[in-house]
């Protein structure tokens, strides 16, 4: 045997040692390496204003949110915002993780998503919408299709909820209170796809979500009619202000009586509507500063909110096994005297 063929029985030797206890190992190509081991797709392109984490308009907003001393500023989850990526906010992070796996799984995992999507994208978002990969977005490419990402996935299958229960689309002047809006992903996908949109409104207690926010609509373009409100200035907010209100993975990442503000400022704004990704699959529970979880839908039933809508964000029980996604679309009522 020369060297080549020692190495190869020696790798087969301890690839079947490993496989007989149960594990099993591949070789990667350098590409695949490249995906399973970097945050975020594709390199910035030359010229995309990137957001800093210096900028002063951040360390302004951070004066201001620190020093209110408010229940809705003492995080749990969010205590630590030392990994957000200021030029990469789209990849994978705590604003949205893209289910990666091996490069194969991800994809076909992927395609599963966009064909249960594609069924019921009766107004044609998905093509409408896009997606062109900026600040870093993972980005997966079909044969025959535009690219797709979670970002539009997730924004186009929840649309759609709210399009089947509310009739968005065809709603005029409709005003939407984005609560935890993260760096705008909602906003930016309703904003391209309600013509009658007149306001979205992105809120979040962690300045340097406003901060990307911010950047980020202005980045494409849909101010007005999104726009960001900073923290301090919610309470000011009109009543009869807003139809209805979005809550996409947020009060399971806040302690609860972050969530009792808000639903104290919804009761008081007289929001008619409340729609909740929560993420967890069954139940409605909150991360608290010691880790342990407690119920928010009484909260929101004390606020006057009756949840009225709990659905699987994907009907079929078999794509939710193999995608191994089990968020829910809820809609919660306010009651009316
Ligand atoms: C997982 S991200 C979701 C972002 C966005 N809703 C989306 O679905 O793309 C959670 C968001 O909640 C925000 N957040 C954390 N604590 C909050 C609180 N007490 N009140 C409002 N927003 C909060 C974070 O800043 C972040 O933007």
């Amino acid at each position: 045997m020369n060297a080549a063929q020692l190495r190869a029985a020696a790798r087969a030797r301890a690839q079947r040692w490993l496989r007989d206890r149960g594990y099993l190992v591949e070789r990667l190509t350098p590409d695949e390496l490249r995906y399973m081991t970097s945050w975020s797709d594709a390199p910035i392109p030359a010229g995309q204003p990137v957001p800093q984490r210096d900028d002063p308009r951040l360390v302004a907003l951070r004066r201001r949110y620190d020093e209110l001393d408010w229940p809705v500023t003492a995080h749990s989850r969010w205590s630590d915002r030392s990994f957000v990526d200021f030029a990469r906010f789209r990849g994978d992070s705590l604003y949205i993780w893209h289910y990666r796996e091996s490069p194969r799984v991800s994809a076909l995992k992927y395609f599963m998503f966009l064909r249960y999507v594609e069924e019921r994208d009766h107004k044609g978002w998905l093509d409408a919408l896009g997606e062109d990969g900026a600040f870093g977005c993972w980005t997966f490419e079909f044969p025959g299709r535009r690219p797709v990402s979670r970002d539009l996935l997730d924004s186009v299958n929840e649309l759609t909820f709210l399009d089947r229960h509310l009739q968005l689309s065809g709603w005029d002047g409709l005003r939407a209170l984005d609560i935890g809006a993260g760096y705008g992903r909602l906003a930016h996908r309703a904003a391209q796809a309600l013509p009658g949109l007149r306001d979205w409104c992105c809120a979040d207690a962690v300045a340097e979500s406003t901060y990307l926010c911010e950047h980020y609509l202005q980045y494409r373009g849909v101010v007005p009619p999104a726009r960001v409100v900073e923290l301090p200035d919610v309470p000011s907010l009109a009543p009869g202000a807003f139809d209805l209100a979005v809550n996409a993975h947020v009060f399971s990442e806040c302690p609860r009586e972050a969530v009792r503000w808000w639903a104290e400022q919804l009761a008081r704004l007289g929001v008619n509507w409340l729609f909740v990704v929560p993420n967890e699959a069954d139940g409605f529970f909150t991360h608290e500063a010691d880790g342990s979880r407690r119920d928010y839908r009484e909260v929101l039933e004390q606020g006057g909110y009756r949840l009225v809508v709990d659905e699987p964000a994907f009907a079929d029980p078999a794509v939710r096994e193999l995608l191994r996604v089990h968020d829910r679309h809820c809609l919660f009522e306010r009651d009316r005297p």
